[in-house]
């Protein structure tokens, strides 16, 4: 008998609530039509578990989530917790589980579905048929650096300070994804730094560089951060795989994302080292918790549905799976459905609960 999959769902808040409850009728439907055995456990995290226990992620759900064998996550945050202090606020409790789980990998693949090829704001023949994957390190450089804060110098005057560091060991373990990933994919690999300016990414491209004597059949790329920003605008085809650090994989995946239509597409995983047996991956959309339109049943699921997806192929080694959905996904926007994010004349606009109804509606259709 296959061994029960126990998936902790954390809808987190805004429209992460709304999208969540498509993704688990997506998980529902992998349970009782295949031979998975999918168990979804629901835990609080960023502002709904501030209201509740005043943290944004309680030692109790980390243990919890700890022990699952994958993590669904929403989104976190919110105007409602943003005058809180830095440590209380929705996206501590985002950063931690990363950090505490060692998340260090965290891969974000911008696709472009063939039928929003027009939706992108740039023009088609440059997005026509790109599949470029970013791969950010996700548990240091400056988002974890210390020391950090704000201090007082005088009066008047105050002092915020952030420590961007890399170690040797850090940079090793990410470069090595990224070659191996670029191995199974068209073995290129771009890593992206700013070594002219910054040591600590100075080092970053010295030991990429090392690492890569051990790949000789990928053939790696060095770009400053500033010209690859230009370049994924200018012509992103010419990328594969790209490997960067925290923050600026941060602001090229966002930057990456639109390149694909819409940011409501994207789906990411985030996947450490297997430790202990404690739990190594965490998937979500790339996108936030979208306060905006929250509650009004418009955003579109399919970025997280499409990491329900990444967690058959990563944690679960069912490719087929993730192919499935994938396949789905793109039969619906061929038909011409479309939540507003999008919507383009002509299209069918739906909400959020019939993008999930017509996933299920289309996997019911799929021989498996
Ligand atoms: C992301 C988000 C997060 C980040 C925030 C919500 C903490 O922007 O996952 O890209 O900065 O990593
Ligand atoms: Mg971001």
């Amino acid at each position: 008998m296959n061994k029960t999959l126990n998936i902790s769902l954390l809808p987190g808040d805004g429209i992460g609530q709304e999208i969540s409850s498509e993704a688990s009728k997506v998980l529902e439907w992998f349970n009782e039509k295949t031979d998975l055995k999918i168990n979804i456990k629901e835990e609080l995290v960023g502002g709904v578990s501030i209201d509740k226990y005043d943290v944004p992620l309680t030692d109790e759900t980390l243990d919890n989530i700890s022990h699952s064998d994958a993590i669904l996550l929403g989104a976190v945050g919110g105007p409602k917790w943003e005058s809180l202090d830095f440590e209380k606020r929705p996206e501590r409790g985002l950063l931690k589980i990363r950090k505490e789980l060692d998340l260090f990998a965290n891969f974000r693949p911008a696709i472009v579905f063939d039928a929003l090829a027009s939706s992108s704001t740039l023009k088609t023949e440059i997005i026509q048929g790109l599949d470029i994957l970013i791969i950010r390190e996700l548990t240091s450089g400056i988002y974890f650096g210390e020391p950090r804060g704000v201090s007082q110098i005088d009066e008047e005057n105050k002092r915020g300070f952030n420590t961007l560091a890399y170690t040797t060991k850090e940079i090793k373990r990410i470069a090595k994804v990224g070659f191996e990933t670029a191995q199974a994919r068209s073995k290129k690999l771009c890593s992206v730094d700013k070594a002219n300016v910054l040591e600590s990414t100075e080092l970053w491209r010295e030991v990429v560089t090392e690492v890569s004597k051990d790949y000789p059949d990928v053939q790696l790329s060095h770009m400053y951060v500033d010209n690859a920003s230009m370049q994924l605008v200018r012509n992103p085809q010419q990328f594969d795989v790209i490997v960067t650090t925290n923050m600026f994989g941060d602001i090229l995946s966002d930057c990456a994302s639109m390149l694909t239509g819409s940011l409501g597409m994207l789906p990411s995983a985030s996947i450490g080292e297997k430790k202990n047996g404690k739990c190594n991956a965490m998937y979500e959309p790339v996108h936030g918790s979208a306060p905006d339109i929250a509650g009004k049943g418009i955003a579109n699921p399919l970025a997280m549905i499409l990491s329900v997806a990444m967690m058959f192929k990563y944690s679960f080694a069912k490719t087929e799976y993730f192919n499935l959905i994938n396949k789905v996904v793109n039969k619906i926007l061929n038909s011409g459905y479309r939540t507003k994010d999008i919507f383009m004349k002509n299209d069918k606009l739906i909400s959020t609960q019939e993008m999930g109804d017509l996933v299920i509606k289309e996997l019911n259709n799929e021989k498996i």
